[in-house]
């Protein structure tokens, strides 16, 4: 297996395409496609060695049937948004091809990021022996795996309380940017938070719990609890848990721009009248947005994003954190990106050789946890995402472990 397919020539598609371009052992044909050629050609002049590009309109099963048929791919990488993930499942399976994603699937008309509609193509793909790889990005993605690499290296007899610190401390020097695509992530910041406690979700108003977090090489930020979708499979695959959250850093300008948005309705998805047009505001806020593709230039700063496990060890109580800290400026000079479209496109390409070199198998639709964690660490941390382990000591991440949750 050597052929990949990606679709989807974003910033963090572009990463994905540079990369696998650097590694021709592994990946000896690539193609990449999106709904724009322009889109693929600019990706391809970064590229340091050739590859394949193509138009799709991922939105069509029949159309990305073809493109598969002829480019007859070992994997389809999925770089396009959420939007697209099904029709592009439906595609793999009408041609016999594999699959992988890094975020999971949202209905347009409304915010919601949950895994049952992936999770029910389970049967089909096992029927057909093929695979899908969800969520292999960095969170979900890495986030996964720290936890697993956790579990399977017996770092901890049971991982109890997981909390997921995900820090951009980087400055773009622009008014107010989302650093991936601004629907998506504008969408996933707005709707009501929610974590897991004692096997049950528990639903706040979006962003009203806080607290600070000390992120290696960043220092302390202020975080808000938010949902997000890798605490949906963790639950299932993490045994022993009893508390499961997620947190990000926002600064204040952010909130209050996100304040504003909100107050005059420009983030709703439901359609308004304008000039006698149907308008989604939503959908007009985004094109008023800088394209993250753009911001890399002149980014400054570091992503800093973990997991902070609590648990136990031979009877001990034991605090780890597994994190990776990546740096804009430096990834902007390897692949003319920032760390957050950089963080988001390396995974799927060591996912993509752990699968490719039967590190990670299986029949059925898999989240990244599942697989073998050290073999791909390895691999990402060669790729440019080195992992770091960390004994959190008493008195360290006090204000995290007291919030009321
Ligand atoms: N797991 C993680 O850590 C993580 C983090 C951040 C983002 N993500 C996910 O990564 C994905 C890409 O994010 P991004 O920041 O790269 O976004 P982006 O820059 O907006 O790129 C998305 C690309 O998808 C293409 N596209 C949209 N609709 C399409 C369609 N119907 N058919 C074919 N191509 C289509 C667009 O292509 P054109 O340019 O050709 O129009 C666009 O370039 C999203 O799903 C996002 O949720 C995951």
């Amino acid at each position: 297996m050597d052929r990949v397919l990606i679709i989807g020539a974003g910033a963090a598609g572009s990463v994905v395409a540079q990369k696998c371009a650097m590694d021709r052992e592994t990946f000896q044909h690539i193609t990449l496609a999106s709904r724009r050629l322009v889109s693929c050609e600019k990706v391809a002049a970064l590229c340091e060695t050739p590859i394949e590009i193509a138009q799709v309109d991922a939105d069509n099963v029949e159309e990305t049937v073809a493109l598969i048929a002829q480019v007859k791919p070992d994997l389809v990488i999925n770089m396009a948004l959420p939007y697209q993930d099904l029709p592009i499942m439906d595609a793999c399976l009408a041609t016999k091809t594999h699959y992988m994603d890094t975020a999971n699937y949202e209905p347009r008309d409304v915010a919601k990021f949950e895994y049952h509609w992936q999770w029910a193509y389970h049967e089909r793909f096992k029927e057909a022996g093929l695979t899908a790889i969800l969520g292999c990005g960095f969170d979900p993605g890495c986030t996964n795996i720290y936890c697993a690499y956790a579990q399977q290296e017996g770092l901890f007899d049971e991982i109890e309380y997981i909390d997921i610190v995900d820090c951009n401390a980087g400055d773009h020097g622009k008014t107010f940017a989302t650093n991936f695509n601004p629907e998506i992530n504008l969408r996933e910041v707005t709707q009501d938070g929610r974590y897991w406690k004692d096997g049950e979700w528990i639903e706040i108003p979006a962003l009203s719990i806080r607290t600070m977090i000390d992120y290696p090489e960043v220092g302390p930020k202020m975080s808000y609890l938010i949902y997000h979708e890798e605490e949906e499979s963790l639950v299932k695959h993490i045994k022993g848990l009893k508390q499961i959250r997620f947190w990000m850093t926002f600064g204040e300008e952010y909130i209050k721009h996100l304040d504003v948005f909100k107050s005059i309705g420009l983030i709703g998805l439901e359609p308004i009248k304008h000039k006698g047009m149907d308008i989604i505001p939503m959908e007009f806020l985004k094109d008023l947005l800088p394209v993250p593709s753009t911001l890399a230039e002149g980014y400054t700063g570091k992503t800093s994003i973990g997991v902070i496990l609590r648990g136990t060890k031979d009877g001990q109580p034991v605090t780890k954190m597994i994190y990776n800290v990546c740096d804009h400026a430096e990834t902007n000079k390897e692949v003319s990106a920032q760390a957050v479209s950089y963080t988001t496109g390396v995974p799927p390409v060591a996912g993509a050789t752990m699968f490719f070199k039967g590190e990670w198998s299986g029949a059925g639709v898999f989240n990244v946890e599942q697989f073998p964690a050290k073999p791909f660490l390895e691999d990402v941390a060669k790729r440019g995402l080195p992992w770091h382990v960390i004994d959190v000591p008493t008195g360290k991440q006090d204000e995290l472990f007291e919030v009321e949750t």
